[in-house]
């Protein structure tokens, strides 16, 4: 598939089968977030991957409660994959500090979309989580209050005919050369 088609075909899925995803297919997804680039090469990530069914439903119900309830879907999803940054560690290393711009959470973005477009080439759907209860997730999972849990990526397996492309900005919209 040309890189522009898997682009394309890529949307957030938020309705699941109900297939387990094999284990080296999780493995894949995060061998291409590990392969990212980084500011200062730092790779501030580190991913838990969930992937029972029973745990995933436990998290779901802790860290998607009240006005984080509309995320709830992902109960049903096979795979959680919870994208963790030692933002210290990064912050010491980077020029980020004096130019005032959180290059970690740059980096957890590459990390994060190259995860989901490996899904994608692997039939696999994916939606990004950033609303959820990060305080509850960190206390469930033991992480250490300096790592940051910004992200979930949801994944699992769907049917294609289910899914709805989200409307993007024009090209005019979105780019201009710059002209002196
Ligand atoms: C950083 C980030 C956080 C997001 N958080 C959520 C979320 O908490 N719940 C959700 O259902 N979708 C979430 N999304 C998915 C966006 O809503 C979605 O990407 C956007 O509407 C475009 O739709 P598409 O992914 O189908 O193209 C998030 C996306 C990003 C990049």
């Amino acid at each position: 598939m040309k890189f522009i088609d898997l682009v394309k075909k890529r949307v957030s899925v938020r309705k699941y089968l109900n297939r387990p995803i094999p284990r080296q297919a999780l493995l894949d997804c995060v061998e291409a977030a590990r392969l990212a680039p980084s500011a200062c090469n730092a790779q501030p990530w580190r991913f838990i991957i969930i992937d029972d069914k029973e745990t995933i439903k436990e998290i779901t119900s802790k860290i998607c409660h009240g006005v984080y309830s509309f995320n709830s879907f992902i109960a049903e999803s096979a795979a959680l994959v919870i994208a963790l940054s030692d933002r210290e560690g990064f912050l010491r290393k980077a020029a980020g500090v004096l130019k005032g711009t959180d290059y970690y959470l740059i980096d957890i973005g590459i990390a994060c979309e190259h995860i989901a477009l490996q899904a994608e080439e692997l039939e696999i759907g994916s939606c990004w989580i950033g609303w959820f209860d990060e305080r509850r997730l960190k206390k469930a999972l033991n992480i250490p209050s300096k790592i940051k849990a910004d992200v979930i990526l949801a994944l699992g397996y769907y049917d294609p005919q289910l899914t709805n492309p989200k409307p993007r900005k024009s090209p005019q919209e979105t780019v201009s050369f710059y002209n002196r």
